[in-house]
């Protein structure tokens, strides 16, 4: 049985005082109803003290971003060990606006992921089109490409521990959400092409999120999806009532 896992992306939002005082109001209502996996995603400055918090529960901590080397004179990043240093059990890779905004490429998302799982930090490795991409007939194309290149060179056992987040650009932050049947469609996709890296009993093992535009009112029918296996949330992340109820659909 493959995992369900709901992982809240709080972005660039939430200096210390912020995060703190959400992660203390999701402890205080916090019921996990559903048995999933929940991970939280400060950034970095709050990593530590967010873990403070949580580390008595089963709420995870995860980043949202790392780099691949494991130390040296790398002016303004952060490693893997590092991030283990302050609990971190999860990292966002790939997020559709570090590949917009920093450039970041296949390829280097592959030498992060690389790097992560030596660290055994679990990679939720996002892949997603643009609007003008899916308008263009190209969101299948796009998509093999991220899965095929960042992906390419992992064993079974180590694509298994990777998790996917298919995050729709068009849907991030709009209030779009991709219709279940839609966010589905894709699913299927990216696990077909996850067993012709693998095999098909590895690719039903793997993890894959749906995010964009997550609320509380359409978890449920996107969660119901047979290939759906949990959400990456960013906006409804930030209000602790709004994410307990998404991780309690
Ligand atoms: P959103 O963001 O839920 O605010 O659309 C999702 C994400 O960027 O991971």
């Amino acid at each position: 049985m493959r995992k369900t896992i709901i992982a809240g992306n709080w972005k660039m939002f939430t200096d210390v005082d912020e995060a703190l005082r959400l992660v203390s109001d999701l402890k205080a209502a916090y019921k996990n109803k559903n048995k999933i996996e929940v991970v939280v995603c400060p950034p970095f400055t709050n990593l530590e003290s967010v873990y403070n918090k949580i580390k008595d529960t089963d709420i995870l901590l995860g980043a949202q971003n790392m780099y691949f080397e494991e130390k040296g004179a790398f002016t303004g990043e952060i490693s893997p060990s590092m991030l283990k240093s302050v609990g971190c059990k999860f990292v966002i890779i790939g997020h559709s606006e570090r590949r917009e905004y920093f450039k970041e490429s296949n390829e280097l998302l592959n030498n992060k992921i690389k790097t992560a799982l030596k660290y055994n930090i679990t990679p939720i490795y996002c892949v997603g089109e643009k609007l003008e991409e899916r308008e263009a007939g190209k969101a299948f194309k796009v998509i093999e490409a991220q899965i095929k290149e960042g992906l390419v060179g992992f064993t079974a056992q180590e694509l298994k521990e990777i998790v996917i987040a298919y995050e729709p650009v068009w849907a991030i932050g709009t209030g779009k959400t991709a219709s279940p049947a839609q966010a589905q469609e894709v699913h299927a996709y990216i696990r077909g092409l996850l067993a012709t890296l693998s095999d098909k009993k590895t690719a039903e093992e793997i993890t894959i999120q749906y995010g964009g535009s997550v609320k509380p009112d359409n978890v449920t029918e996107l969660m119901s999806q047979p290939d759906i296996d949990g959400a990456l949330v960013g906006g409804a992340s930030l209000k602790a009532d709004s994410f307990l109820a998404i991780i309690n659909y």
